[in-house]
């Protein structure tokens, strides 16, 4: 409904666009776009969530003040596509969450920086967007924020840092959007927040509200463990991606008594920092029909050769129950070239649901304009390529063999998935079946 109206709308605005374009080329020229009329409205609708104070772009697109200066680049960086960013092959599916600019929106930009950037009359501007301070979901309903700072050294490699954080919930709750915020997002390569139930025994003995790496862990089966867990994600988190807002009817489950594992991934850039990451969420109004459980399909043991530029790995799990597919998100490191899921139907055909052109600084999530219901036994394959060569510009060593590890100098194959299942099924429920397979948790 919604996907078909937008759709209406640009038709119509592209049609009045082409004609007084025709219109224009007989008689005097048609004037120049203008900042309050013509450019504003695309800033505010696909540039801002990230181009304002405190957000993950360089500098802030919201007054003609700021944006004046960088017209040609702005111009430029939209005609290349390279933003807003974003990396799905168009040729495969269609999500809701795709910024990219209509041609018409481009040509406007373009046009505006040839014609001279002007102002216009600032009675033209629409209303400011409303953001809410510090978060881009609406104002969370609780904030679980880490207590202790985590410090960040200038160099070197940092191992996986965690803090568990301790809900104090004392009801269950449904959590229908989610956010992560880093207080230091230069130093965060990803973050992964898992729900962590009361019944657990994952890190049972790890400190509560402490930062801490595996190697400080006296106990070897929980250093071990730090990696490996069964604990639902709340969400993940990379520089560009967007919050979760689940769809009215569904949400995340958080029993009471539940904590927070913030599984943080920091890098270093020169200059140390302390980082205290934050998750905001945003409760169901109501119960929800639906659950939330985030899936992944993740190839161990991948070993890539030095030098080789286009490497494949795959993977594939068989869904034991039925499941609504709502969104993708493939995590790689620097030698990632392309990412892609397929559903592999019975009679071998191939149907490819995402492929992405990987942008190891780029880590999206690509959340379906219509969610899909998937029954039990469909065949899911996730697919990987891996550049190692000095061609590159990531490549930290091309002349090394590259298996799995947590450094981005090491290589992950994972590709992550939300799923959609009754309310009342949890996720081991969920992986009871008949028969085997190969889905990993
Ligand atoms: C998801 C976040 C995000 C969105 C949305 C986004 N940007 Fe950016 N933008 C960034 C970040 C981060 C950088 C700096 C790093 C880089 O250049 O990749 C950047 C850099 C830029 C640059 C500088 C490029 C250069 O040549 O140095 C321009 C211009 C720009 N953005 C324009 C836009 C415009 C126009 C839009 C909307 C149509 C937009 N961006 C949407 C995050 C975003």
């Amino acid at each position: 409904m919604g996907v078909s109206k937008v759709a209406g709308i640009c038709l119509v605005m592209m049609a009045v666009w082409q004609m007084a374009a025709v219109a224009g080329r007989g008689e005097a020229k048609k004037s120049p776009p203008t900042f309050y009329k013509d450019v504003l409205p695309i800033l505010q609708d696909k540039c801002e969530s990230c181009h304002r104070s405190g957000e993950a772009a360089p500098m802030a697109l919201m007054t003609y003040e700021q944006t004046r200066p960088l017209a040609g680049k702005i111009a430029a960086a939209v005609e290349m596509k390279m933003m807003p960013p974003w990396f799905a092959d168009a040729r495969f599916g269609h999500f809701a969450n795709d910024p990219s600019l209509s041609a018409e929106q481009i040509s406007t930009l373009g046009a505006w920086a040839d014609g001279g950037a002007a102002a216009g009359d600032a009675g033209d501007a629409p209303a400011p967007r409303k953001w809410s301070e510090g978060w881009n979901i609406p104002q969370p309903d609780v904030v679980v924020k880490m207590p202790k700072a985590v410090q960040i050294p200038a160099r070197g490699e940092v191992d996986y840092t965690y803090e568990i954080v301790a809900t104090h919930f004392t009801e269950d709750k449904w959590v229908q959007m989610a956010e992560v915020r880093p207080s230091t997002p230069a130093h965060v390569h990803h973050a992964v927040v898992y729900i962590r139930p009361p019944d657990s025994q994952w890190l049972r003995h790890a400190p509560v509200g402490a930062a801490f790496t595996a190697s400080m862990l006296s106990d070897p089966e929980e250093r071990r463990q730090a990696h490996e867990t069964t604990s639902d994600l709340l969400l993940v988190y990379a520089p560009g991606s967007a919050p979760d807002r689940w769809a009215d009817g569904m949400a995340k489950f958080v029993p009471a008594g539940a904590d927070l594992v913030f599984q943080m991934h920091y890098t270093t850039n020169g200059e140390a920092a302390s980082d205290e990451t934050s998750a905001g969420l945003v409760f169901a109004k109501n119960p929800p029909k639906r659950r939330v459980i985030t899936l992944q399909l993740n190839n161990h043991a991948l070993v890539i050769p030095p030098g080789a530029d286009d490497f494949r790995v795959e993977v594939q799990g068989t869904l034991p129950n039925d499941a609504t597919l709502l969104s993708l998100f493939p995590h790689m490191h620097l030698r990632g070239k392309r990412f892609e899921y397929d559903i592999v139907h019975d009679d071998g055909s191939v149907e490819v649901l995402l492929r992405v052109n990987y942008h190891f600084h780029w880590q999206l999530s690509y959340k379906l304009a219509e969610s899909r219901l998937l029954k039990a036994g469909t065949k899911l394959r996730a697919v990987a390529w891996y550049d190692n060569s000095k061609n590159n510009p990531h490549n930290p060593d091309p002349t090394k063999t590259v298996t799995w590890g947590d450094q981005t100098s090491e290589e992950m194959m994972v590709g992550f998935f939300d799923v959609a299942i009754p309310a009342g099924m949890d996720k081991w429920k969920f992986f009871i079946r008949s028969g085997e397979g190969g889905m990993k948790q």
